[in-house]
């Protein structure tokens, strides 16, 4: 066969099929989607919550404003005492880069003479390490200022 009439005729099926698919009335091919999983899943699945978070940084966030906000500044960002560096840069590898053990001796020590007190006194080691978690994420860029929330939360609200 003329290899140009094969193609004519392969181009004439894509022509028809394509006819066909525009044809089939709108309403039909919603109802056809809606049956596959992809289109029963709710929209939050598709979205990214940049505000969803783990139990430990959770309470990370909490230890944060009972005692760091009200120098360090509120959602871990814009200190509010000028001497109180923004921990976020202290975290970041752009900055110190700060590894996770120098962290909580910090904090948990202190630095006196510098304003910035210890909390051993007031909190133990996991919740240095949840608030660790919790500025980390806050360093990363990946979780947003204001209340998170965790999975359990959700879940409650919708019942
Ligand atoms: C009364 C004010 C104040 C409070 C409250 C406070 N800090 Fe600080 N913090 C400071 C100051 C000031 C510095 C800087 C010390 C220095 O110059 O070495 C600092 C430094 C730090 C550093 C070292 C950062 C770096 O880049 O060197 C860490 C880590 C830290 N604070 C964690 C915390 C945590 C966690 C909390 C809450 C539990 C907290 N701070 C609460 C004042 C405060």
């Amino acid at each position: 066969m003329n290899q140009h009439i094969v193609r004519g005729a392969l181009i004439g099926v894509w022509v028809l099929a394509g006819a066909a698919v525009a044809w089939v009335p709108r309403d039909a091919r919603f109802a056809a989607a809606a049956g596959t999983p992809e289109a029963r899943a709710p929209a939050r699945d598709t979205v990214v919550d940049s505000l969803l978070v783990s139990d430990s940084i959770y309470q990370g966030w909490k230890w944060w404003h009972v005692y760091c906000y009200r120098c360090h500044g509120e959602d871990a960002m814009n200190p509010i005492l000028p001497a109180a560096p923004d921990l976020r840069l202290s975290l970041s590898p752009s900055g110190k880069a700060f590894p996770r053990d120098s962290f909580v001796h910090t904090a948990l020590t202190g630095r006196l003479e510098k304003g910035m007190p210890a909390w051993n006194v007031m909190l133990d080691t996991t919740a240095i390490q949840e608030l660790y978690l919790y500025v980390k994420a806050r360093s990363d860029g990946w979780l947003k200022p204001g209340r998170p929330h965790r999975l359990s939360d959700l879940q409650n609200k919708s019942q």
